[in-house]
This record gives C-alpha cells, structure tokens and sequence, in this order.
C-alpha cells in the first residue's frame, strides 16, 4: 500500500476489550505489543494508524450492570476510564479508541448489514441453545455440566428463539481458497492449521441477531432483535475508520495490516469477519495474528478464574518501562508464558539493571573521568594507530541491528530483544578486556583508550534508539546521556535496512552520568511490603486460622511453615472439638470497594445470613471489586474484630493461597447466604 504524501501506510488494530471487567494484564499485554509495533513501524518512515477500543454490547455486559445496579452504559463508561487510565500510564501511542456504543459505529454496522443482506446471505431463522432462565442467557453446550450453567450453577433448558442468520455456509471454499493463496492470512502458521481443518471440516449459517436481551446495536428490520455482539463488534476496524461517512481515512487505511488477537479469538477474526467482507464485497486484512496466554500457576488469567493481575500497581511499583519490556521479553511471541512478580523483578534486576544499567553507569563514569565528560573521536579501521581488534564491536552490532529489526518486523519481540542483549553483554566484554581504566593511567595510551571508549559508546547509542519501541523513556534517557540529539524515538535507524548505524553519535557531545537508569529491586522488601509471598514451591503449609489482630492479611493465606511444622505433623493436629470453634458461614458479597491508600486490601460488604458485615480482605491485586458483587464466599464469622486500615473487619474470608496470591474459596451453585459450612 502507498500513497497518503507517498509513504507506505501500517493500520494496526487491537482487538475492542469487553467492559464487564477492568483490564488486566493479559489485555495490557495485546496493547503494548501493538503499541511497540506501531513505533516501531513509525520508525520505519511508515504512515501509521493504531486503534484500540472497548466492546460494550451483549448479555454478559447487560447482566454485569444490573449485578451492580447500573445501567450497561453507566458500566461501560466506568471501565472505559479504566482503559484509558491504564493506556495513559503505559504511554499507548494509538492514534483511535472505539467504542461500540458511538454512533459512528453502529452507522458502520447497519452499512456493513445492509451489503450483507443485499447479496442475499441474510435469512430469518431460529435459533437453538441452552438457556439459563436465572442468568437470562445462552450458553454454548460445551458449557453444561449436569444439566446447569456454568457461571451461577443455575439448572438449563433447550430453548429456540427466532434469529436472523448469516449464510457462513456459502463461504467455505472461498476462505480455504484465501487461506490457501494468501499463507500469511494467519499468523503464526499453526494458527492458520488450525482454523483451516475447521473450516475444512464445514461451516454453519451463523446467527447474528438475539431477542433474548436488549442491549446493543438495534437489528434494523426488526425492532425485537439487536445484532449478535460478534457481528457488532468485528465492524469497529472499519467503523472506525468512518467507514459508513466515505471517510477519506477508510480510504486510506482500509485494509488492516495487522489485526492482533490473542488465540482464543482467532476463528472470529479468521473465519466471520472475511465471511462478512467477502459477502459486502471488501477488502479483507493482510493478517490476523495471534499471541499466547498469560498463565498464572492455575492456568489463564482471566476474570472468570478470578486470577487476574492488576497492572497498575505493577507500573506503580517498578514502571512501565519495565514491565513492557519483562511482557515483550518472557513471552515467545505467540506461544503461552507463566506470569509471576519473581520472574518479574528477577527480570529487572539482571537484564536492566545489572547488564544495561551497569553497562551505562560504567561507561559514562569512564567518560566523565577520563574525558571530560564529552565523546571522543570515533576511529576508523585501517586508518590511524588503532589496532584492528578495537573494532570487534562494529560488525556483531550492525548484525545485532539487523536481527532485531527483522523480528520486530515479525513479531518476534523477545528474538529483537535478546539480540540487543547479546549486544549489551558483547559491549560488556569490550569493556573488561580493554580495561579503559588502567589505560586512563598511561598518557601514551590516550588515543587507544577513546577509542575503546567511544566503540562502547556507540554499541550502547544503537541499543538506546533500537529500545525506542519497547521502553521510549530510558530509550530516550540512555540516548541523551550519551550525548545523542532530538528523540530517539524519531531516528531513522530502522528507515532502511542499511540505514547510517555506526557513528550514530557526535564526537565531542557532551555525555551525562545521571542517577543509574534501573534502580535494582529489593525482592524480599517488595514481597514484604506487598504481604505477598513469592511463588517458589513450598512444601505444604499447615492448616491454620491466624489470629486477626496478628495476621498480616484478614485472607486465610496459609500462613508460612513454621520451622519443623512438616516434620512434626502430630504437632498440629487438632480435636473435632477445636475445629468446631471455628464458625464458618456462606455469605455474598453485596459491595466491593478499595481502601484509599491501601493497594492490597479491599473493604467487602458480605450478607451472612443472620446481618451484613464488613470483611477486608487482602485479595485487590488479584481481583476487581466489581467482578465480586454477587459472589458467595465462605466467611469466618467469630473471630474477633480486627482493625486494618482503620476499616474494623468483622470476618475472614477463606481462600487458597496459590503461590502467594489468593484465590476465594467458593461453591460449584448457588447457596443461600448463613448456610453452614463445616
Ligand atoms: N471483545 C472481544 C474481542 C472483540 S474484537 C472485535 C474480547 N475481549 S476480551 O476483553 O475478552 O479480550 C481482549 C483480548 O485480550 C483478547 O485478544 C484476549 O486474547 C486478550 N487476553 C485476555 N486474557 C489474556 C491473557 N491471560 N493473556 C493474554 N491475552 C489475553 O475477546
């Protein structure tokens, strides 16, 4: 694609977060990825269009809001804050947000619909499926377990409704046929595998309206029905583009480059949405790729876990800087990865802070001392006095270079960033086998120890702009600090492959020490003050109730092992009777809220029967207050009263403790709150 003053153009999407919940890591993850590959592509000289958005429509968000006594709008917009709160902090550079419920959307939908049902592939039908009478919702087969739903444990029927239906039926061999001609349609390639043996295996009309709840986009023949949330949502890549107003920006950018999704979404992407663009007669996008998971030890985060990490309070604590680069760097891109704080900080503490970190602070000290603080002059191979093996950093950067650009350009961040890193860890070497230190002593070795020097200097300068997508700030701390001019983010060394890459900098620029770029973290200090634990395997822990006045969570995390507690297991036994001191009480969750200032704990108000008392309980990294209203939960009900935060605590909540993060204890259906547990 070019024109738009002649330059290429790169429209890079993120999938629209639904708004039943506030984000998590798992959706921060999806946006940096797209954000690190939108800079990189404007560092490319590409004309760059990034959007994201949220999806506000259907049952789930319908049921969310009436749980907590607003209206889906009203919801939509509270977790909207949250997005942009979040996409704010991690320096999101997308130039659009959608939402499903603008108008300019729904034009787009209605636009898209009407194309679709002028080519015929539109008929009324019915549509058959499990339905939860308690939930007031369909839920896919594969879903019930004996007869009940899977979110409440409400029992189900099979219930029809009537719905219009799309003809996905009629497309089959036409997508086999793109798949097959267009190889690079899904990314990566077991991606693409996978979604042809399904299509190979045949495909059903879909349908894409509902009757059964109200809240969405309105079906426009028929009042009744409202659009199927997937047909609504797909429309935004061009919705958004002013696709229904003949924009001159759907001009401009449509077809997408890249629509990123995680692989839970792929058929959505790979199979619907060409259907619906083949059938109104548009362009489909160039690729659909997709990444992995991000694992907590019980598996995916997600909200219907109840293990999602919060990120804010992890950008907070270490920057998000750091934990864009620990997400790019741990996870292969495409394949799954275990998240966990220790991984994190471990992360931090060696790649940034000890091999970049140390590299710089080395450096820019030597230059300080031994030249003035300013670069000395760069040398050139076979000219002047400079031994040949000086230069053993040039060639392995430019290679360096050149990897990491590749797989930024393909998606394989973690490759880009452990090719700097081989750089780093080379220019690291350079510098213990020249020892500019001992040079600095010799007046005769003056020319040798600039160049050694500076060699560094530049090895570290293509680091620091080639770091621009994924960290923009240190990239562009580094870079000042070595003297460099203007943004880093703005240098033209990805323009071209074999853009100007040694002698980035300018001899006699002035350098600066400054404080060290990555502060190490304090592992134990950080667990400590956060009252978690870190997840190394531990043998189990005893049973026990702690003592609210000593605890230091109100969550019944087991508490540590005591020494010898496992080897003296009789020691920890207990008589029937003693237990049954113990009043534990099934009790739901009507309010959820988070104790200013306090990042850790949050004041639940939990209905046990008998009254409504007030819990803390230390569970707010893991969970979103919302996503806990309407919760039954197991309560201690007589311990005594404890004081956290100033907020008195009437109870303790039971939960697991999985590697140091909670996770509450609860019932496979429905209980009435008071109900005895034992
Ligand atoms: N609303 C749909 C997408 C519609 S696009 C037209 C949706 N929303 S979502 O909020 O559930 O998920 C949004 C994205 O976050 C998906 O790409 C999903 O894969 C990603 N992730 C959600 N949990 C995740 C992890 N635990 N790990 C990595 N990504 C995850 O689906």
């Amino acid at each position: 694609m070019s024109g738009g003053g002649g330059r290429e153009r790169f429209y890079i999407t993120t999938p629209i977060y639904y708004v039943n919940d506030v984000p998590h890591l798992g959706h921060m993850y999806t946006t940096v990825v797209a954000d690190v590959s939108a800079r990189f592509q404007r560092m490319k000289g590409r004309d760059v269009r990034f959007l994201t958005g949220t999806d506000e429509h259907g049952q789930k968000i319908e049921q969310a809001a009436r749980r907590q006594g607003i209206t889906p709008k009203a919801l939509a917009d509270r977790v909207v804050a949250r997005y942009h709160e979040l996409w704010g902090k991690i320096g999101s550079t997308h130039d659009d947000f959608i939402r499903t419920t603008d108008e300019r959307h729904a034009r787009g939908v209605r636009k898209i619909f009407e194309r679709v049902k002028a080519q015929g592939d539109v008929y009324l039908g019915a549509y058959s499926g499990m339905y939860c009478a308690g939930c007031e919702a369909f839920y896919p087969e594969s879903q019930i377990v004996d007869g009940r739903c899977p979110d409440m444990g409400h029992p189900v029927e099979r219930l029809e409704e009537e719905s219009y239906f799309f003809r996905l039926s009629r497309f089959q061999e036409p997508l086999l046929r793109h798949y097959r001609e267009h190889p690079e349609f899904v990314r990566p390639e077991t991606r693409l595998n996978e979604v042809t043996r399904f299509v190979e295996m045949g495909l059903k009309d879909l349908s894409i309206s509902r009757t059964a709840f109200t809240w969405g986009i309105q079906y426009p023949d028929n009042p009744r029905h409202v659009f199927y949330v997937w047909f609504d949502a797909l429309c935004n890549y061009v919705s958004a583009l002013g696709y229904a107003e003949d924009s001159p920006l759907y001009e401009r950018f449509w077809p997408a480059d890249v629509h990123l999704v995680g692989k839970d979404i792929v058929r959505f992407h790979a199979v619907y949405w060409p259907a619906f663009l083949m059938s109104a007669g548009l362009p489909l996008p160039r690729t659909v790729w997709s990444h992995g998971w991000w694992l907590r030890a019980e598996g995916k985060m997600s909200k219907s876990t109840g293990n999602v990490v919060d990120p804010i309070p992890l950008i907070d604590s270490f920057g998000a800087g750091p934990l864009r680069y620990f997400l790019l760097r741990e996870m292969a891109f495409g394949q799954d990865a275990q998240f966990s704080e220790e991984g994190l900080i471990e992360r931090i503490n060696n790649d940034l802070a000890n091999d970049l970190g140390n590299l710089t602070s080395r450096l820019l000290t030597l230059i300080d001392s031994s030249w003035s603080g300013t670069l000395p002059p760069i040398a050139v191979p076979g000219r002047g006095r400079q031994p040949l093996e000086l230069f053993e950093l040039r060639e392995p950067a430019e290679g360096a270079l050149e990897s990491c650009r590749v797989a930024y350009e393909e998606f394989r961040f973690h490759e880009a960033l452990s090719a700097l890193w081989d750089l780093i860890s080379r220019t690291n070497r350079h510098i213990v086998r020249w020892e500019p230190w001992a040079l600095a002593k010799v007046a005769s070795k003056r020319e040798l120890l600039g160049g050694v020097l500076r060699e560094a200097a530049e090895a570290l300068a293509l680091v620091a702009v080639a770091i621009a997508p994924v960290m923009p700030e240190a990239s562009q701390e580094l870079w000042s600090r070595l003297g460099g001019e203007g943004r880093s983010g703005n240098h033209d060394l990805f323009l071209t492959p074999a853009g100007k890459r040694w002698g980035i900098l300018a001899t006699g620029a002035t350098t600066r020490r400054g404080d060290s770029l990555f502060p190490r973290i304090d592992k134990e200090a950080y667990f400590k003050e956060t009252s978690m634990e870190p997840s190394i395997p531990k043998p189990p822990a005893p049973p026990s109730v702690p003592d609210p006045a000593t605890a230091p969570q109100p969550v019944a995390a087991p508490a540590s092992p005591q020494p010898g507690a496992a080897s003296s297991p009789a020691a920890e036994l207990i008589s029937i009777e003693e237990f049954q001191k113990v009043r534990l009480r099934t009790g739901r969750i009507v309010a959820a809220e988070k104790i200013p200032g306090a990042d850790r704990i949050l004041k639940l108000t939990v209905d046990v029967g008998t009254d409504t008392r007030t819990v803390v309980a230390g569970i707010a990294l893991q969970y979103a207050p919302e996503s806990l209203v309407g919760r039954t939960v197991i309560i201690v009900v007589n311990l005594k009263p404890a004081k956290l935060r100033g907020v008195e605590s009437q109870g303790m909540l039971l939960a697991a403790d999985l590697g140091g993060a909670p996770i509450i204890a609860g019932f496979e259906r429905e209980i009435p709150p008071g109900s005895v547990v034992r």
